[in-house]
């Protein structure tokens, strides 16, 4: 005899909305958008098809949309001009740069009934494409100097609180980040604005489509700075020293390929933990969506199920509006 049925609980859709253990929420999405000079209207990212490249009228009408759907939170990204990148991405903490002219223009059209979050990293600014500055180490070889760029993050997350960004969020990876960034914004009087730390990124080729995304001027990779997707415990020593810095929420990143190092950052870590859908897995279900190999809508909302039962606080998602419509019914 067969006493105990599993099955049970999953007869009906009501049953089963029931005892469903987790569900999506549009509050917990976080919509990451690209802001781009120089467009008089948007521009399709061919990798990501449904992600624009945004003018400054369409980035407030697609933050717009999210909030009619329910998303309250924005990560914006800058899409500088080819002529405007120099090898110090000087154009990411001046007041009239891309970036910090769309926080701005977010900040005045919704003050404070979006979360507007700021992307902390050189790598959109600079001509060489590398999340910090070039130098070389004691031999003479040449690196991404970490204590050089240091400074630099500093001037450009003040410049993101002035233009009224709520929360900062480097994600460059280099050490000492966070700490840096808290001194420099708590010595411009930006206690107030918080810091959502990259803590667990790894060197990812999910990463791809961003590239182009984003115009990004990089030749070769990341791989002296961005984690070795080998490495698990590494994440839980990243994430540790973003908190003891300061960090007001940690991220893991990507999100699917790494849902055990989501999972184990989410049962030590005491502040939000968020996740990031990247470029990649988007592209990777619209593509085969758009083959008819897979139906992309219930994957897209099987993926995101799946980081939020990894333990996500926040979900970084281009299905953010896609998705809450979808919750809304
Ligand atoms: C770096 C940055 C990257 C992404 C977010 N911030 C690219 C990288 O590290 O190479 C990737 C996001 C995505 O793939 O969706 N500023």
């Amino acid at each position: 005899m067969i006493n105990r049925r599993p099955r049970r609980l999953r007869t009906t859709p009501a049953m089963r909305e029931l005892t469903a253990e987790f569900r999506l929420d549009p509050a917990d999405f976080i919509l990451p958008a690209f802001v781009a000079d120089g467009l008089d209207q948007p521009r399709e990212i061919s990798s990501m098809p449904g992600v624009y490249q945004h003018t400054m009228d369409s980035l407030k009408a697609h933050v717009h949309d999210a909030l009619v759907a329910g998303v309250r939170s924005i990560d914006l990204f800058g899409v500088p001009q080819d002529e405007d990148k120099d090898p110090t991405g000087s154009q990411s903490w001046a007041e009239e740069g891309i970036l910090n002219r769309g926080l701005a223009a977010l900040r005045e059209e919704f003050g404070d009934d979006v979360v507007i979050i700021a992307d902390t990293c050189l790598d959109e600014f600079t001509d060489h494409g590398h999340c910090g500055v070039l130098g070389t180490d004691h031999r003479g070889n040449p690196v991404v100097d970490n204590d050089a760029t240091l400074p630099l993050y500093q001037k450009m997350a003040v410049a993101q609180a002035a233009a009224g960004a709520h929360v900062v969020s480097p994600s460059g990876m280099m050490d000492g980040q966070v700490a840096e960034i808290r001194e420099a914004l708590d010595e411009a009087g930006y206690q107030d604005v918080s810091i959502m730390a990259y803590s667990a990124k790894y060197a990812s080729a999910f990463f791809g489509p961003f590239r182009e995304a984003v115009g990004s001027s990089l030749q070769g990779d990341r791989r002296t700075y961005q984690q070795d997707p080998a490495n698990f415990r590494e994440s839980l020593l990243e994430t540790q020293l973003d908190i003891e810095e300061g960090a007001d929420f940690v991220m893991v990143k990507p999100a699917l390929p790494y849902l055990d190092v989501l999972s184990a950052v989410a049962e030590m870590s005491p502040v939000p933990v968020a996740a990031y859908q990247v470029s990649g897995e988007y592209a990777m279900i619209q593509a085969a969506g758009r083959n008819g190999w897979v139906d992309a809508h219930a994957v897209m909302m099987e993926s995101l199920t799946s980081i939020k039962r990894a333990g996500a606080n926040q979900i970084l998602t281009y299905y953010a509006i896609e998705a809450a419509r979808a919750l809304r019914g």
